[in-house]
């Protein structure tokens, strides 16, 4: 997708971290905005302060783990602008850090629920009518590189985000073999700077620190926007994590066992 101005996004969670950098990035180009969020009130904000600066925004709240939520969504794009050139799957949570067979069902339900169906749902919702509607057009996954590596304590995190990267990759072979105009990228980052600790229960206390010192949102919206235009699938933004996942799958193929580590680091979990 080349052109920007006036087209229509879609980002959901859109009033924090990742998904706010999004609509603050597209506003800046001058799309029109669909902004969706579980919590109301501070999507209000978000979408009140991008209305300041002259943005048009449509805030609709959602949850993004109920179809009929999406469905509601879609409809209110469409409803209010017409069209939707470019949707964003972002809202995502993270868990408890505890070994795999101490993770509750709950946590298993709500993390699935967010982070695969919450992209499902999304694609469901939104991707028939984009096609039918025949123009250009891209669909974003907020996966993780918790999606091309794995470790300890937050199995139903990297199952979720190991699932959106499959479902994302599948998802752009689906739309190749229908020759569609809609391209696909899958979102990869490793530590984003963001309130994903305060709106996760439980959430490591060693994950927290890195998050807190991790790459500013900004940096990531403007690495999509550029994957976007260039019509790139993969978008890694941390290339210090590259080792890591190189050193799995090489590791796979050579039939080694995984090696042990904490987040990519070798500080302990507290
Ligand atoms: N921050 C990081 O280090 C990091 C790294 C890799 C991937 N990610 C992914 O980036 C995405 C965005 O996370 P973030 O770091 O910006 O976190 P964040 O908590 O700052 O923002 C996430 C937003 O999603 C919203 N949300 C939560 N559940 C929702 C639901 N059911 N329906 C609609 N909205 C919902 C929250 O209210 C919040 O506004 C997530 O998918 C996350 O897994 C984050």
């Amino acid at each position: 997708m080349k052109q920007f101005h006036d087209r229509v996004a879609v980002v959901t969670g859109a009033a924090s971290g990742i998904g706010r950098a999004l609509a603050e990035r597209f506003a800046e180009e001058g799309m029109r905005l669909v902004l969706a969020d579980v919590d109301g009130v501070a999507l209000a904000g978000v979408a009140n302060a991008l209305g300041v600066e002259g943005a048009t925004i449509l805030p609709v709240n959602t949850d993004v783990s109920k179809a009929a939520d999406a469905a509601h969504l879609a409809d209110a794009a469409w409803s209010a602008f017409g069209a939707v050139h470019l949707l964003c799957n972002n809202a995502g949570i993270a868990c408890e850090g505890v070994p795999a067979w101490e993770q509750t069902p709950e946590t298993w339900t709500r993390i699935l629920g967010v982070n695969l169906w919450g992209a499902i749902n999304g694609v469901r919702a939104f991707v028939p009518r984009m096609i039918a509607d025949g123009h250009e057009g891209h669909i974003v996954n907020t996966a993780s590189a918790a999606g091309l590596r794995t470790g300890p304590f937050v199995s139903p995190y990297y199952a979720s985000k190991h699932a959106i990267v499959a479902f994302t990759e599948s998802l752009h072979f689906d739309l190749q073999l229908a020759e569609s105009k809609l391209k696909v990228s899958a979102l990869c980052p490793a530590f984003v700077k963001t309130s994903i600790a305060d709106h996760s229960p439980g959430f490591p206390p060693a994950m927290r620190a890195r998050v807190e010192t991790g790459m500013e949102p900004r940096v990531i919206a403007q690495r999509v926007l550029e994957a976007v235009r260039e019509e790139k699938f993969w978008i890694l933004t941390h290339p210090e994590f590259d080792e890591l996942i190189r050193t799995r799958f090489e590791g796979m193929l050579q039939g080694e066992n995984p090696a042990p580590h904490i987040f990519g680091a070798t500080a302990p979990i507290d």
